[in-house]
């Protein structure tokens, strides 16, 4: 039996991301092979547990499966310990901060506006509940430049347990080792939120803060790494080391995360996904996937030029990752969910975003956030950020004339199509 309304809905679907172009930084499309690993039949098994340590039988395929999904994420991103159960990036967050914290310690992280996550204690989550953020900015918007001095006195001041690096809307790259430095000095667990980077790190274009003295890392799968939407940690510290798995010692990360994922936080975990995963991780470490991480870089980087040209203001000046932030507030005398809309009209889709500091409302921010992932993995070059630039200021000059916009939506329609999703190429 076919459910004619749900067909109707994803076919609807994969037209709307043929016709337009994605600029959302933390989306992506995933290879036929992987979205075949998300539809296959490990969907039907529990596993709850880790591989040879399951609650049910059944479990040799399931165990060979996570266990490859394991020793790839290990592999790529040189940690000591891979867990590939977290549903998500928010679950991946959360996992590390109750293995490692107890309720009321301090934590230091990225100011929200400047880039951090929600997850990295908005005070509308569970964390910001339990636990206390402190928060480190940048020195210098318009360079991007983090206070280092400043994020030393705090951790000297607050003495965090944990320093969370990491972010949803930073366009350059963080001195791990400074933070490492600062993170000595206060015997702090260091983390990284690498869910946007992940791919630019397993491709070796970014840092990797594993390198520098970072403890763990936590990851979502499905931006830049292209693989399902999932969560992933990684650490470094002794696997099969002789301390009780309970005790907090940093060389125990692996057994604390494991005990904080499964049975502390999840049930049965998601073994598709996990598949998925593998073959995502195994994609990465293809040369094409270093290729591709090179031309988000470089896309990213014209891009930016291009919208400069045109008279956006960037956050921090340009990128040295695969996002841009603009004040278009400043730029135009438009709100970011305005240009959000506009730019929706057309067939391009980025999203509205708080700036530093930002005056404005989140609902109603200065700014826009747009990146090159998805667009990259499509077959775009850098010759194409021109017209996109193009495009968006000529819609936000136009963005009340409704019949100028539809018919630039049927131009990027036009060129959208050209480009193949990868589903699509088998
Ligand atoms: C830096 C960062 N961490 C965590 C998350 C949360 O991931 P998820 O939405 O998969 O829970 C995101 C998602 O945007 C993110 O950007």
């Amino acid at each position: 039996m076919i459910d004619e309304e749900v067909k109707k809905l994803i076919n609807q679907e994969t037209n709307r991301q043929r016709d337009g172009l994605e600029l959302i930084p933390s989306e992506n499309y995933v290879s036929r092979s992987v979205l075949e690993a998300m539809g296959s039949v490990f969907t039907n098994k529990y596993s709850e547990g880790y591989p040879g340590k399951r609650y049910y039988g059944g479990q040799e395929f399931t165990d060979q499966v996570e266990n490859l999904a394991i020793e790839r994420a290990k592999k790529l991103f040189r940690a000591d310990h891979a867990n590939v159960q977290p549903h998500s990036g928010a679950p991946a967050n959360e996992a590390v901060y109750s293995a490692w914290l107890e309720p009321g310690d301090n934590v230091l992280a990225m100011d929200l506006s400047h880039g951090g996550h929600l997850t990295h204690g908005s005070p509308v989550t569970r964390s910001a509940h339990l636990y206390n953020f402190i928060r480190y900015k940048m020195k210098d918007v318009t360079t991007g430049e983090i206070d280092y001095e400043e994020m030393m006195q705090l951790a000297l001041t607050h003495k965090p347990k944990l320093i969370l690096v990491g972010f949803s809307s930073y366009p350059r790259e963080i001195d791990y080792l400074k933070v490492a430095q600062i993170g000595k000095q206060v015997n702090a667990l260091l983390v990284a939120d690498i869910a946007h980077i992940a791919g630019l790190i397993a491709a070796g274009v970014l840092k990797n803060p594993l390198d520098f003295g970072f403890h763990v890392l936590t990851s979502t799968t499905h931006k830049t790494l292209r693989g399902p939407r999932g969560g992933l940690i990684l650490s470094k510290g002794e696997v099969g080391n002789s301390l009780k798995a309970s005790q907090k010692d940093i060389v125990n990360i692996p057994n604390l995360i494991d005990r904080a994922v499964f049975p502390g936080m999840q049930g049965g975990p998601h073994m598709h996904i996990i598949a998925a995963k593998a073959v995502a991780f195994f994609e990465a470490m293809q040369p094409e996937f270093v290729e591709y991480a090179k031309q988000i870089i470089n896309n990213a980087a014209t891009l930016a030029q291009e919208l400069t040209d045109r008279k956006f203001k960037l956050i921090t000046g340009g990128t040295s990752n695969h996002l841009i932030l603009s004040d278009v507030y400043s730029s135009f005398n438009l709100s970011g969910d305005i240009v959000e809309s506009t730019l929706d009209k057309i067939g391009l889709t980025l999203n509205k975003n708080v700036i530093p500091d930002d005056a404005l409302p989140p609902f109603r921010p200065s700014g826009i956030r747009l990146g090159t992932p998805a667009v990259t993995t499509r077959g775009l070059k850098e010759k194409d950020m021109g017209l996109i630039a193009e495009w968006m200021k000529s819609a936000i000059d136009n963005h009340d004339n409704d019949s100028y916009l539809t018919s630039l939506k049927e131009e990027v329609k036009q060129f959208s199509t050209k480009f193949k999703l990868p589903s699509d190429l088998g």
